[in-house]
This record gives C-alpha cells, structure tokens and sequence, in this order.
C-alpha cells in the first residue's frame, strides 16, 4: 500500500508530515511519487489564513474521481485544519474518512491501518475524528495531556533529505509545541494547544542522532522559540542553554531558530547568538504592526518604540545580524494614519525581508469575536503592494 502526503503551511507542517511519513514507512507503507498513484491520500492542513483553507477544500473536491476509482482507499485531513474544522470537513467533503489534529500525531498509523483494513473487509466504515480537547471550556491539565509531544526516530527520511549534503534544508527540530500568547488574530493557540517545551536531554539527543546520520545543518521550531523554557527541580533551561549545547557538537556546522516573539529576547540569547560561531545573526521577529492601537487591539504587549528599541539592541550586539519579520496589513480599524506608522518601522528596522499578509478573519478568534473586518479588500491589497515596495526599497543586504 502506498502513500501521499500533500503539506501546506509553515515549518511546523513540514516537520509534522516528516515524521508522519516516517511512521507511515515504519507501519508497513511506502511512499508514492505520485498522488494519484496512493492508496492513501493525505492533507497537512494550514488554518492560519481562510485562502489556505479553501485551497485545501478545492483540492480535496478535486479527489473525488481517485476516490471513485479506488473504493479502498483512505483519504485525511491532518493539521490545524482537522482541529479547527472536525466534522464541518465531512459535511463539505463527504468522502473524507478521517481528520486527525496536530495533538494526535501519534495515532495516525494506527488511525490509516484500521481504516484501510475496515475497506478491504467491507466492515463499518465510520467517519473518524481523532482530535485534541478544545481550548475554550478544559481544564487545563486535560488539555496539555490530550496535545500529545511526539517525536519519533525519522532515520527513513534524514537518509533520504541528506543525499545531497550540499543543498540539503536544514532539518527541523521541534523545541517547544503550541501557543500561550493569544493574539487576537490568530487561530493557532486553538489549534496548536498550550505551550509545551520538550526536555534539553531529549532535544539534544535528537540533534546528535541527525548528525550521525549526516545532518550538518538544523533549525530550532517553535511558535515563539525564544520562550522556550524548562524547568527541572532547581535548574531552567532557555533557548540560549540550546544553542550552547547544540554547538558544542561535532559535525553539526549550522545553528538557526524560529519563530521569535518581541518580547524575551534577553541578553543571555543576543550574546549566544553572537558568540557561537555555528548560530546564524539571523532572527525572524514579527512585528505585525508599526501602530500601538493596532498593536493594542491586535493584543501583542509591546509598543512600537519598544520593538525598535529591540532591533536597536540587536543591531548593536550582533552589527552584521540580519532581521526579517511578519506584518498583517488592513488589521480590523486599521486607518491610513495606523498603517502608515507600520511602514515607518518598516523603514526603521532595515528588515532583509518582511513577509506581509492581508488580514484574514478566523472563527473562534478574539478579533472575529469583537472587532469588524472593515477595512476593504481593495484597500488591504494596496497596503499589502505598498509595504512589500518598501520593503524592497529599504532591505538591508547582511
Ligand atoms: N490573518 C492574516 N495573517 C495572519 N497571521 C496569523 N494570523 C493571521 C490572520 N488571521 C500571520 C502573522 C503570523 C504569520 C505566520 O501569519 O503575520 O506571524
Ligand atoms: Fe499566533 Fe501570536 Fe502565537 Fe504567533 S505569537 S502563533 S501570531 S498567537
């Protein structure tokens, strides 16, 4: 039996439909080359915009002569979407036999097993959800317990990604899971769960396991990566403890991280930074907004005067560092006046690259709840083309 994973969305799905295939290879099933040719088809699904996931009901309604065609075969949702969504997936998609959230990883295998024998019996067919608690209305415990770490040995796809040393991605490892920070516009504390940060020893290990298999480059994931803490008994271990460990390493010859959130970005992580010589002066900090109202109303805790003061402190430590960053363009009430103080701190922070995005309403969010989508699509458009110009203008070259 072969499968296909099809992923759309950032780094942390990228990360999660690796060691899906590689539980998948683990399970007995191999890898198709192309879609059409799998007997189980499945969607790494992104919620963090409404275009990402009508691109994935698109493509899904797209599957139905496959489906047709092969009355055995299995077909998933994965991801964010599959929590968000649950069974609004089945009433827009019928065929779909599963949907399984990112907290559930781990039962995936088992979740593909059962239903493709289920099919090749002939036995029930039942829809299957298999999801994390839902943020709002758990105890928080509960919670944390059903977004389940998972982190297997991917041996199968390390060899495979590290054929060409040369132009080989980093690899990705997980450092911390989910989301405490809320800001208004963004569905992912929903769907990603509390914030989690895995154990050094383990995270280590994984590092030093990837290398022995030809890693030399990797990258640190997390939602906001520099809050990344652990705590055991008397010690606390932060990001900067990571970096200095991971350097120490033999044969691992490049250290990066992602994604940064303003605040916590203390000297200890600025001084590893620009101390060890395998960590990139490279941070990714997204600001959003160059508008305290803006900022406020998108419930970020820090004025634009404190992230300049922060790309300052960087600038300062690390002179050749690079910055890069996120802004949302057309945020609910944003008027000319909020947005043109964004494109100042655009001009300000002297970004390599600045990744801008039209403001997307998301269900269940702060901002859908209480504020209005009012600032026209036409106008969300011209701030977005506005922005990337300069950006282009002011990109800083390090
Ligand atoms: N609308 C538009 N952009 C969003 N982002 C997050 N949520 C939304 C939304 N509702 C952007 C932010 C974030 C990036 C990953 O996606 O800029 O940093
Ligand atoms: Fe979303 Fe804000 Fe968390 Fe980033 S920090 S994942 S934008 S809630």
């Amino acid at each position: 039996m072969r499968f296909y994973i099809e992923t759309l969305g950032c780094q942390m799905n990228v990360l999660d439909s690796e060691l899906a295939a590689s539980a998948l290879i683990r399970s007995g099933l191999t890898p198709a080359k192309d879609k059409f040719d799998a007997d189980v088809i499945l969607f790494n699904t992104c919620s963090v915009r409404q275009h990402a996931e009508d691109k994935v009901y698109s493509a899904l309604g797209r599957l139905k002569v496959w489906k047709d065609k092969k009355p055995c075969s299995v077909l998933g949702v994965i991801g964010c979407m599959a929590q968000k969504e649950q069974k609004n997936i089945f009433h827009r998609v019928p065929f779909v036999d599963f949907v399984l959230g990112p907290g559930s990883l781990d039962a995936l295998a088992e979740t593909v097993h059962q239903l493709l024998d289920e099919k090749v019996s002939g036995s029930r067919q039942a829809k299957k959800i298999v999801t994390a608690l839902n943020r709002k209305g758990s105890l928080h415990s509960d919670l944390v317990e059903s977004y389940r770490l998972y982190n297997p040995d991917r041996t199968q796809n390390t060899a495979e990604r590290q054929s060409n040393r040369e132009t080989a991605h980093p690899a990705l490892i997980r450092i911390m899971f989910g989301c405490n920070q809320f800001c208004s516009y963004c569905i992912v504390p929903y769907v990603r769960g509390p914030e989690q940060s895995r154990m050094p020893e383990e995270i280590i290990a994984e590092v030093q396991s990837l290398v022995r298999q030809g890693v030399s480059k990797i990258t640190f994931i997390g939602q906001t990566v520099n809050s990344y803490i652990y705590r055991d008994g008397g010690k606390t271990v932060k990001l900067a403890d990571l970096l200095y460990e991971a350097s120490k390493i033999t044969g691992l010859e490049e250290i990066d991280f992602v994604t940064g959130y303003p605040k916590g970005v203390d000297e200890t992580l600025l001084q590893a930074v620009r101390d060890l010589p395998k960590v990139l002066k490279h941070f990714h900090i997204p600001a959003q907004s160059g508008s305290d109202n803006v900022l406020k109303r998108m419930n970020r805790h820090y004025t634009a005067a404190e992230y300049r003061e922060l790309t300052d402190r960087i600038y300062s430590v690390i002179p050749n560092s690079s910055l890069t960053s996120d802004f949302i363009v057309g945020f609910c009430g944003e008027t000319d006046e909020e947005f043109e103080k964004t494109v100042d701190l655009v001009k300000y922070c002297r970004f390599r690259n600045s990744f801008i995005f039209k403001y997307s309403v998301r269900e269940g969010t702060k901002s859908a709840e209480i504020y209005e989508d009012d600032v026209s699509e036409a106008v969300k458009k011209y701030r977005n083309n506005r922005l990337l110009e300069v950006q282009k203008q002011g990109a800083c070259q390090s």
